[in-house]
């Protein structure tokens, strides 16, 4: 029997790091470690990375200039960075930060324990293969604990889209699906735990072309055959690319009730000479064409995007076309960000947008957005909603969930459990969040 060691995990970036963290304290779980929420006392520390935007990958080194203090007090501590750094940095991470002793690229979690092995022996452990073998077919399976009401499932991952800014493709590598089969098990197992929403997740979740009965399956088919899982409750997918939105997904969201009605699909810009020189493969036009079908099939679902301001030759002109298409589209929930040249991608070596123009740009955008928010938000004001809750909020009584189109609700009512999910009516609106009241008896 191997006696215990503890584990400190920290997660930057998108939602699948989120996934891959837990499973990566799955994996190990079987190498004697338990999580802890401090890396004081770990015996071993994992930062799982994100390399998007630079703000992202240099946060890894000084993070990892706070552990020398702890790796000289106790030199057995283990050291490791996961991720997309590891992916896009491998051995150089190591020089750079001589403390770190494994890096371990996304493709490579199911080779966590050789690689722990490793560092126990005094060596280094580097890997950042994309090796044949599908990683999730190898990662322990999930032990039987059980969860909270939310959980992400990785269903796709990988990009062979090539936007001219992104380093997804080049971290994360081609695209895979997973097959059907296994997401719908894993699906069941998660509900059996207590789960009742579950977001399907990929770098182009839409994308999703799995083997499943009969041939391949599109990401439809799959929400249909997850929707017959009983106790399941709510469905979601993210994120999604607007080429691979087919008529399969768009129908889904209007007949398929455990469907959400929440859609996050990043546009980048709404200018279509700029959308050119990203490689995005639509216009603004057939964005917003696309938006009005998803919204003739279920007229009530928010939608929500990713703007880059200041793409390398962006105009005033073309900026105010991005304005238009927000204006145009009423977001109710958006992420916006600079551009940041990233090495080895294509735009990176083009003309940049000076960074001052660049930031004024965002702040105009982001107020845009923000208003935008603010009224899908209040427009909720008296509607019935159904809410997930997930925990007690800050005041007695309390309690916070999500609705059915992802805001954050406060109930104060002592008939409600965390995984309940029950009928609200929205009685105000808030800075982030909602409040309500119920409107069923249990
Ligand atoms: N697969 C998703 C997005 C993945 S990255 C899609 O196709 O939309 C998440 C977001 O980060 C992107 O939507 C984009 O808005 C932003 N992003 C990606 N690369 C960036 C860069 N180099 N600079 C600034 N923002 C970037
Ligand atoms: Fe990156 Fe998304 Fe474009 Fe793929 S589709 S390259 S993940 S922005
Ligand atoms: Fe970041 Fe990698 Fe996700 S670069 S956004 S952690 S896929």
């Amino acid at each position: 029997m191997t006696t215990s060691k503890k584990l400190f995990i920290k997660t930057y970036g998108c939602q699948m790091n989120v996934y891959d963290s837990e499973r990566m304290a799955e994996t190990l779980g079987g190498q004697g470690y338990v999580q802890t929420d401090t890396p004081d006392d770990a015996d071993m520390i994992l930062l799982n990375t994100c390399h998007i935007r630079e703000k992202a990958a240099e946060k890894v080194y000084s993070e990892l200039g706070r552990f020398k203090g702890l790796k000289s007090a106790n030199p057995e501590l283990k050291i490791g960075v996961a991720g997309c750094v590891a992916q896009a940095e491998g051995q150089e991470i190591i020089n750079r930060a001589p403390l770190v002793d494994l890096v371990v690229g996304p493709q490579s979690y199911h080779r966590l324990p050789e690689l722990e092995a490793k560092t126990q022996s005094g060596q280094k452990a580097l890997d950042t293969d994309f090796p044949e073998e599908d990683k999730f077919e190898r990662l322990k399976a999930r032990p039987k604990a059980p969860r909270g009401p939310t959980a992400f499932l990785t269903v796709q991952e990988g990009c062979d889209k090539f936007c001219a800014f992104c380093v997804v493709p080049y971290t994360r590598g081609a695209e895979v699906s997973r097959p059907a089969a296994r997401i719908i098990d894993e699906a069941r197992d998660l509900v059996e735990r207590g789960v009742r929403e579950i977001t399907l997740l990929g770098q182009n979740v839409n994308a999703y072309h799995g083997v499943g009965e009969g041939g391949e399956w599109g990401l439809a088919r799959l929400i249909r055959a997850l929707a017959e899982i009983d106790g399941l409750a709510r469905i979601r997918f993210m994120t999604s690319h607007p080429n691979d939105m087919d008529d399969d997904l768009i129908a889904a969201h209007g007949d398929c009730e455990k469907l959400m009605p929440y859609l996050h699909l990043p546009v980048q810009s709404g200018s279509d000479r700029i959308l050119k020189r990203m490689n995005r493969n639509h216009t603004s036009e057939s964005y917003l064409r696309l938006i009005e079908r998803i919204r003739e099939a279920r007229p009530d679902i928010l939608i929500s995007g990713d703007f880059i301001v200041g793409f390398p030759e962006e105009t005033e002109a073309d900026f105010q076309a991005t304005m238009d298409l927000v204006a145009a589209v009423e977001y109710g929930q958006a992420y916006s960000f600079c551009y940041s040249p990233r090495p080895g991608t294509p735009a990176a070596e083009r003309p940049q947008v000076p960074a001052d123009e660049a930031s004024e740009r965002l702040q105009r955008l982001q107020a845009l957005l923000a208003q935008q928010q603010r009224q899908v938000q209040e427009s909720m004001v008296g509607r019935e909603v159904g809410v997930l809750f997930e925990k007690p909020g800050r005041e007695p009584g309390q309690m916070v969930g999500k609705s059915d189109y992802l805001h954050a609700v406060h109930v104060t009512d002592n008939d409600i459990e965390a995984g309940g999910l029950r009928r609200v009516r929205i009685t105000g609106s808030g800075r982030n969040s909602l409040n309500g009241e119920l409107v069923d008896c249990k």
